[in-house]
């Protein structure tokens, strides 16, 4: 790769964004050098400005569109551009599976090794919008003003979401457009009772002074059921009154309300302990023909629908008999597990945090599902240094579902010795899944198919399900 002498820090570069690079800036390159440009999406020219420059690629910002995008849509956000969630939503979604399917192939390809790699298949998201089931906004009294905004406005009250970059400043949200609608009428209605009680003051997370914290929304997607989580900085269900009033007045589709206390510096939504306002602690949600309770902490899959085509895609890829022992590795709150239990002898699940396996046990219970048990390991140590209990027979399959940063090396190169004849790997990141990959074919595994499920429409997620079975 060359690299031009004359590119620095500041510089302004006419460039033409050839893709889209995995995290969702706009590639392009001079002279073959490589240039993430943020803000950018393929088939646009643009005028950037150099903001960071490393040995062997440089980061640049748009300044201006010199020559719009054919793929380019109008991106039906108010919010788009200020907002750091949807990034690629003025990329049409055709071009944005194209995109993220092509990043996939690059990184099993380049980082893997595959040279031949392809997927098998895309499945794209049906809605694009309005999919999330969990939004977690924040109270501010220090409010991002836009340049566009009065001289007047009121900068000491927002709700909504962080500015890419700035932990302090809050955008005033009033359209989420990945949210259901009902989330911005439940929004609104906070802002308003805010404004005119002046005792419901936003935390400040430099000073420490402040009531609010967080408005967290859960939705059932397929049972109707809502929650809603205030969190506060102290506990004062009397001053938390007047909002809690007036949605619950205004909002009756609310079936379950909770006030979390965090008193803690930490910039979580996770209290300390929950107070119960109104109705049940939990909502219902339903995948397949599971139930699901899911309370204002506990992890669930943010987009039912595409959940549900993801987990459908681990069962085609695993073709399970009804006789199979099967290891869930990384399983959360057991959703796989669950989700196969039905088709196999024994579902085993791993996972390292206890509440998450607590609720594992919890619907499985509700569920009737007795097959399926759940253990405490950090998988990191766990096979290798001996801690599964002898009881526990060998799998026939293995699922993994590792966080971002992939499976340690220690499991990777652990996991041939299973013998199992299929392994199933889920993964929200591309680049480590190609890395664990690469061991997994040194070990004897072939690649049999690849799937991309999009999971996160207009932003750059991207989850798979790659099948290897051993030779
Ligand atoms: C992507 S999530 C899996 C979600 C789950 N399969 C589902 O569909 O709901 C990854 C999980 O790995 C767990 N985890 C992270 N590091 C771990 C470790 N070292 N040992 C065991 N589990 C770990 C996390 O707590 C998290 O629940």
């Amino acid at each position: 790769m060359n690299e031009p002498l004359n590119i620095k820090r500041g510089d302004e570069l006419k460039l033409q964004i050839k893709s889209l690079a995995y995290g969702g800036m706009g590639l392009a390159r001079k002279d073959d050098f490589v240039i993430f440009v943020k803000g950018a999406i393929p088939g646009q020219v643009v005028k950037a400005r150099i903001y960071k420059k490393r040995k062997g690629y440089a980061e640049a910002r748009v300044q201006e569109i010199l020559t719009e995008s054919v793929k380019a849509v109008e991106a039906p956000c108010d919010h788009f551009g200020i907002c750091g969630g949807c990034r690629i939503q003025n990329l049409s979604y055709d071009e944005q599976l194209k995109e993220k399917a092509h990043q996939v192939e690059d990184a099993f390809r380049r980082l893997g090794g595959f040279s031949d790699f392809k997927l098998n298949d895309v499945v794209g998201a049906d809605p694009v919008f309005q999919y999330r089931n969990k939004m977690e906004f924040t109270f501010s009294s220090n409010r991002w003003v836009l340049e566009s905004e009065p001289e007047d406005v009121n900068k000491s009250f927002a709700i909504g979401l962080h500015i890419p970059g700035r932990y302090d400043k809050i955008l005033d949200i009033h359209e989420c457009h990945i949210q259901p609608v009902m989330g911005n009428r439940i929004l609104k209605i906070a802002r308003e009772i805010c404004l005119v009680h002046p005792e419901l003051k936003p935390y400040d997370p430099k000073t420490h002074i402040g009531f609010l914290r967080y408005l967290m929304l859960r939705f059932g997607v397929n049972t109707g059921q809502l929650m809603v989580n205030i969190v506060t900085a102290y506990d004062d269900l009397n001053k938390l009154s007047p909002l809690t009033d007036a949605l619950l007045d205004r909002v009756p589709e609310i079936t379950s309300m909770v006030n979390n206390v965090n008193t803690r510096k930490a910039d979580v939504a996770f209290g300390d302990y929950e107070t119960l306002v109104y109705g049940q602690p939990y909502i219902d949600e339903k995948m397949g023909d599971l139930t699901f309770e899911v309370s204002s902490n506990s992890f669930f899959q943010t987009n039912t629908i595409q959940g549900e085509r993801l987990y459908e895609e681990v069962v085609k890829a695993v073709g399970l008999t009804g006789a199979e022992v099967v290891y869930d590795l990384y399983c959360g709150t057991g959703t796989i597990s669950l989700y196969l239990s039905k088709k196999a002898k024994e579902v085993y699940g791993f996972e390292v945090i206890r509440s998450s396996l607590e609720n594992a046990d919890k619907n499985a219970e509700l569920n009737e599902i007795t097959n399926a048990q759940f253990l405490k390991a950090n998988l990191d140590t766990f096979f290798k240094s001996g801690q599964l209990p002898r009881r526990i027979p060998k799998p026939d399959v293995v699922i993994v579902d590792p966080p971002r940063a992939g499976m340690h090396s220690d499991m990777t190169n652990y996991l041939h010795k299973f013998k199992a004849k299929k392994i199933v790997y889920v993964s929200c990141n591309p680049t480590t899944q190609a890395r664990d990959a690469k061991v997994l074919a040194e070990k004897g595994y072939e690649i049999k198919s690849a799937v991309m499920v999009d999971m996160f429409p207009h932003t750059p997620h991207i989850e798979t399900v790659v099948l290897f079975v051993k030779h």
